[in-house]
């Protein structure tokens, strides 16, 4: 399995402070950057595009990842990748021709990744595999920071993490994203996830430094 990273969302701190956030997380040792952006047709609410983006892309040496929760998110793969995105995050429910779209991340230079919402079946990804690199499994409605882990997204993680193993895909990675804290950590990374969104958890109470010590103490 790989091993199991912090990516840390940004999607809660300060956006007048980014900058000393994005470096205190580097300093701490988080391993990517979870970079949230949504239009308020997908999800209710509306927060950063491209030109963020390539701005955190220039002042921070750690891998972006991408998360699009827009409408179409097809039409804006490229603006993306060339502001600086690794991963970009797509969600099926907005693109009926994803398999098109996660080949194109990967032509693009980047890697493609499949973001599920809660309610999102799986059922179609094992023919999706082979233009992966990583699953990413909502365990929240996305849309905000700050909300409840979806305690039956336990057993969702688990299947994903069942079908990678089965078709030995061992190097996609599996991450989760929403309301992932100290006290569920272990328990998503026992189901299989490898890869931790983390939003308001780190970056809410200008605790930065110790929630991610301790984060890192319990996943190892
Ligand atoms: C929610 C976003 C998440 C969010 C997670 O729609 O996709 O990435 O930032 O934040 P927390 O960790 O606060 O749930
Ligand atoms: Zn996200």
């Amino acid at each position: 399995m790989n091993q199991v990273i912090i990516s840390a969302s940004i999607l809660s701190a300060d956006f007048l402070c980014l900058a000393d956030t994005i470096k205190h997380l580097e300093n701490e040792g988080v391993q990517m950057i979870h970079l949230d952006v949504m239009d308020g047709h997908f999800v209710p609410n509306i927060t950063i595009g491209p030109k963020v983006v390539e701005s955190i892309r220039n002042f921070t040496s750690l891998p972006l990842d991408v998360h699009l929760m827009i409408a179409d998110p097809a039409a804006y793969l490229e603006d993306f990748a060339r502001a600086g995105a690794d991963y970009i995050s797509i969600h099926p429910e907005v693109d009926p021709h994803i398999h098109r779209s996660l080949n194109r991340i990967r032509e693009l230079g980047c890697k493609s990744a499949i973001a599920f919402n809660p309610s999102t079946s799986i059922e179609g990804l094992p023919f999706l595999l082979d233009c992966l690199d990583m699953v990413l499994l909502m365990t929240v409605n996305p849309g905000f920071g700050g909300q409840k882990f979806i305690g039956t997204m336990e057993n969702k993680i688990f299947q994903v993490r069942k079908m990678l193993d089965r078709y030995k895909e061992t190097k996609i990675r599996l991450e989760v994203d929403g309301g992932i804290k100290d006290n569920n950590c272990a328990r998503v990374v026992e189901k299989g996830a490898d890869t931790l969104v983390i939003g308001s958890y780190l970056t809410k109470k200008g605790k930065i430094g110790a929630r991610v010590k301790k984060i890192k103490s319990i996943i190892g």
